[in-house]
């Protein structure tokens, strides 16, 4: 009998600290009005003095709580994250110790397609007999990253947590998933530094990057629906990456998914990186929208660029 993936417990975590677009507008030439109309955003949670590792144990926390697991009982951790807390070591063994676990761990970096990165690399541990029980994290603090002069990116991103515990079970999980990766587009998207001067800031084409999200992720679901001999109208719920509205409902559009089938969470906390696609996917468990049974697709993209896909039954 196949064994599958299957996600038993979901949680995240914002900090408490909020910038909202009328606070942008006093130290940049922007308006809440221009923001939300161009990107859906309101505000975004930002750090003050907590760590990507921060953000993550209490995100973790509530989703050990919910799948009712130990962090012991662990047998894996990855952590994505394009912000860890130090160059080395991983912020995983660092979250290792803060919640009690023993299990190895490791970060994994695939910016805002992180998390899609760090589920599929857990489904194949899973479906090989290597672990059972893993818990896959996306948090970021992408405010420090983030020239706050330059207002066509600070608006856009904020910080945050997300976490799920995935575990092996005859109960049908994660179904299909794709990867890819294309560095050919460094230059539309990337965070100008080499390590050896100092922390650089995320620099971005935007106009470039929402024309290659919308293209690559409408034509992924669509081949992940067709090789699953699905088609969309099957789905319960869109989970996507919380990037822009206009990106998430043009991709909608395309694949006739209606918009009230489609988690969107990205008013509260801008484009959280990583921790966008399990932010959202906690959210709208906890608030009753996606319950088990239902079929989700996740999809993300980000810089590299890197994207990928996952279908499952949660
Ligand atoms: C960034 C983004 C919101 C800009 O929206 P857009 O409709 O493409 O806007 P443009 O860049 O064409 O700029 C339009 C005008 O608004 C201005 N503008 C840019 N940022 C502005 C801001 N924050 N406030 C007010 N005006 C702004 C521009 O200077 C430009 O002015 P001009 O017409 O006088 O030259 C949009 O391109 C986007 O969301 N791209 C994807 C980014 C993304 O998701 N990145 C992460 C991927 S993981």
């Amino acid at each position: 009998m196949r064994k599958f993936a299957r996600i038993i417990g979901t949680g995240s975590y914002l900090p408490p600290k909020i910038l909202t677009n009328d606070d942008l507008s006093k130290t940049i030439d922007t308006s809440d009005k221009w923001i939300s109309a161009r990107t859906g955003i309101k505000q975004r949670h930002i750090v003050t003095d907590e760590s990507a590792c921060d953000l993550a144990k209490v995100a973790v926390n509530n989703a050990l709580e919910m799948a009712e697991v130990n962090a012991n009982e662990l047998d894996l951790i990855i952590f994505a994250t394009t912000t860890p807390d130090k160059i080395f070591p991983a912020t995983a063994t660092l979250l290792q110790t803060a919640i009690g676990a023993t299990c190895p761990a490791f970060d994994l970096q695939s910016v805002c397609a992180g998390f899609i990165f760090a589920l599929t690399t857990a489904e194949q541990y899973i479906k090989t007999g290597a672990a059972n029980k893993i818990l896959v994290i996306g948090s970021e603090t992408l405010s420090r990253i983030v020239d706050w002069q330059d207002r066509t990116t600070a608006i856009l991103f904020g910080d945050g947590a997300g976490a799920v515990v995935l575990a092996g079970s005859k109960e049908r999980g994660i179904l299909h998933s794709k990867l890819f990766s294309d560095g050919r587009y460094l230059s539309a998207l990337q965070v100008d530094n080499n390590y050896i001067n100092e922390t650089g800031f995320i620099q971005m084409k935007g106009n470039e990057v929402f024309k290659i999200a919308v293209n690559q992720l409408s034509s992924l679901a669509e081949e992940m629906l067709k090789e699953c001999n699905m088609s969309a109208s099957q789905l319960d719920w869109m989970v996507p990456h919380q990037a822009n509205i206009r990106i998430i409902s043009a991709i909608a559009k395309r694949l006739k998914i209606p918009m009230e089938k489609v988690v969107v969470t990205l008013a509260k906390h801008g484009n959280t990186s990583a921790a966008s696609i399990p932010l959202a996917l906690d959210v709208a468990v906890r608030d009753g929208r996606i319950q088990r049974g239902h079929t989700l697709l996740f999809e993300g993209i980000g810089a590299g660029f890197s994207w990928g896909s996952i279908l499952l039954e949660f």
